[in-house]
Parts: structure tokens; sequence; C-alpha cells
């Protein structure tokens, strides 16, 4: 197949700054540079601390057509957002997920877009990852929470590990650079955790903890999932010398460098840290709806301005009103977690 990134070619002409637009900026000044677009809610998991067993999903007729989701997305890359990130869900079980991709590496040709990328649970990995490299993505996101093979069963209900770990082999082999994410649940993976590290780091791939966050209703007890990461934090400086490192994302992620591995290692905290100071992103929704903060139920309905109108100006024009709307920050307690914070799952708006 005809490979229009090759390393070579990976560097596509940037115009200069001052060629491109100003990015939005929503009322407390923060610069609007990054969307998250869920491209579907469904998945082939079920994780324990993310679903139920029985998940009701966004019905199928008010999900956009990917035609429509490009639209929305190359409005937002007009105005400014210059990294996407596709999540689910999984976004890799939606149909025609390589011919869509393949539409947005447009947007990194022209430089408009400095970086796609995907979160993934890697069970479709072996199929897609050469793919995903020739249509420009360079980094993924793939979720592991354990290596042991019973364990993963349990927490993912239905995933197979041999399944992930192929995929994640194809990507690494692929040339993608990797990224684990690890949540942090108690009493199930705490004491692997050092392991899953030096696995990660071994191979080259960065690693990222996430604490749970209270999104939806699940058949367990959140309070009895929660696991603190200042907790894991000591147990590991017990082992390992970690040297902070200032590798801000604009999220809640904070980066060290574990000095024996040498690796990268990323704690990612919603409870213990504010982060929503220097937050940079919002959240679509396979169906359109715009979230401005995970933690909050504020969103703006960008479907209905897709369904009224071919003008592109005037859905840039809905953009900017949700944009305005964008809260300081969110609401997460988990001293509260008999009820979700929020009642939508993290899949329905994305990691
Ligand atoms: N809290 C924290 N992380 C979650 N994820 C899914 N649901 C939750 C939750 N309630 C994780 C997935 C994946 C990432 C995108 O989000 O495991 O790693
Ligand atoms: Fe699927 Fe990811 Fe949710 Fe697990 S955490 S059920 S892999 S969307």
């Amino acid at each position: 197949m005809d490979m229009p990134f090759s390393d070579k070619a990976a560097k596509p002409q940037t115009r200069s700054p001052s060629a491109r637009r100003e990015p939005m900026s929503d009322p407390f000044g923060r610069a609007i540079t990054y969307l998250r677009l869920s491209v579907t809610d469904r998945c082939d998991f079920r994780c324990v601390y993310c679903m139920s067993e029985n998940m009701t999903f966004l019905p199928k007729r008010d999900v956009l057509t990917l035609e429509e989701l490009d639209r929305l997305c190359s409005v937002f890359i007009n105005k400014g957002v210059r990294k996407l990130r596709l999540t689910g869900g999984e976004p890799l079980v939606r149909r025609g997920m390589m011919a869509f991709i393949e539409g947005l590496s447009r947007h990194l040709q022209s430089g408009d877009l400095e970086e796609l990328t995907l979160t993934t649970n890697g069970s479709q990995l072996s199929r897609f990852a050469q793919d995903l490299y020739n249509f420009g993505m360079r980094r993924i996101n793939i979720s592991l929470d354990t290596l042991d093979p019973d364990k993963f069963k349990s927490i993912t209900r239905w995933g197979e590990i041999d399944k992930v770990l192929q995929g994640i082999a194809a990507a690494k082999a692929a040339g993608l650079q990797i990224k684990i994410n690890t949540v942090a649940v108690k009493d199930f993976n705490e004491s692997e955790i050092p392991r899953l590290i030096e696995w990660a780091h071994d191979q080259g791939f960065d690693i990222s903890l996430i604490e749970t966050m209270p999104l939806g209703e699940i058949d367990g007890d959140r309070t009895a999932q929660y696991l603190p990461l200042s907790r894991v934090r000591e147990t590991l400086e017990a082992k390992w010398q970690l040297e902070e490192i200032d590798d801000r994302t604009g999220g809640p992620a904070r980066y060290v460098r574990v000095q024996e591995t040498g690796g990268r290692l990323g704690f990612i905290t919603p409870h213990t840290h504010n982060f929503c100071e220097s937050c940079n992103r919002v959240r679509l929704t396979a169906t359109g709806q715009l979230y401005m903060c995970l933690g909050q139920e504020d969103k703006a309905d960008l479907r209905a301005v897709v369904h009224s109108t071919d003008d592109d100006e005037v859905l840039a024009k809905a953009v900017d009103a949700a944009i305005l709307r964008k809260p300081k920050g969110h609401d997460f307690d988990m001293s509260r977690a008999d009820r979700p914070a929020v009642r939508r799952h993290m899949s329905t708006t994305g990691g």
C-alpha cells in the first residue's frame, strides 16, 4: 500500500503560526486545542469500573455517521484544535474506522492537525496497527490493568489477554509509540503495579496509572474500587527513585522518570490533584453532544446543528457558544461514591 506517512514525509509543511487561526479561548482564558471524540460508546469488553454487565448504549439512530463526525472534527480543527484523540467505548469496533482515520489524516498532511491519536483496549490492534501507522498515527494509548490472564478476565469480564498482548506487539512492530493506561483498583492490582511498570518500561512503553472516577452506574461499589494513587506512589518510592519531569499535557497526568528502569510513569489523579486550571480539552460523543468538562453534566447539542444546516459557519458559531460555557472545574467527590458524580459512563464521552 501507498505510505503517505513515511518518516521522511511525516513532518508535513507547517504553516507559519501567524497564518493559523488563534485557538478558541474559554471564559477563563484557557486555549482549547484538544478534542477527544468518542466514536462509539460500545465496547467488546465490560470492565467492572467502567460498565455494568447489561449496558444500555446510545440509540443507534442518534449516532452520527462517520461523515458527520468528520465534518464536526474539521470544524474544530479549523477553529484551532491541534490534537485529536479518538476514544470510546472501543473505537476500533466501529465499522469503517480505518477509512474515517484515513480521511482525517488529510489534516495531518496539511499541518493543521499536529497529532491524531487513539485510546484503545488493544483487542483489535493485530488487525489495524499497521494501517494506523500508515494513516499518520504515531502514538496510541492502550488500556491494560493486569498481566494475569484470570485477573484480566475478571476485570474486563469479556476480554482475552492473549488477543490484547498480540495487539500490543503488533502496535510496537508497526512503529507506534505506546502508552499503557492502568486503572488502579483496590484489592485487585495494587501489588502487581511494580511488575506492570517494569514490563512496560522493558519494552520502551510509557505507563500511566489512573484513579477510578465516579462516572455512570456500574454493578459494584465504587468506593470499594477506589485506590488513591498517593498510596501507590509511596510504595513505588520505597522501591525506586522517581524523578519529577515537567511533561504537562494539559490534563490530570503528572509524570516522573523511574531512575532504575529509565521509563516514564504518569499519575492521573483527578481527585487528589487540581488540574482544571490548565485544561485544554473538550469531548464530543458519537451522538454529537459536546461536553465541556468530564466531571459536569452540561453539554451542547451539536447534532441538532449538524442536521439543521450544511453551513459550517453556523456550526462554528455553535461551537463558540459552547466553549463559552466551559466551567472552571469538575466536581468529583469519592466520599460520595454511593452515587456517580455524573450519570453518563466514561464510554459515552471517552477517557
Ligand atoms: N475511572 C477511571 N478510568 C476509567 N476508564 C474507564 N472508566 C473509568 C473510570 N470510571 C479508563 C479505561 C481506559 C481509559 C480510557 O479510561 O480503562 O484506560
Ligand atoms: Fe471498554 Fe475501555 Fe470501558 Fe473497558 S474501560 S469496558 S475496554 S471502554
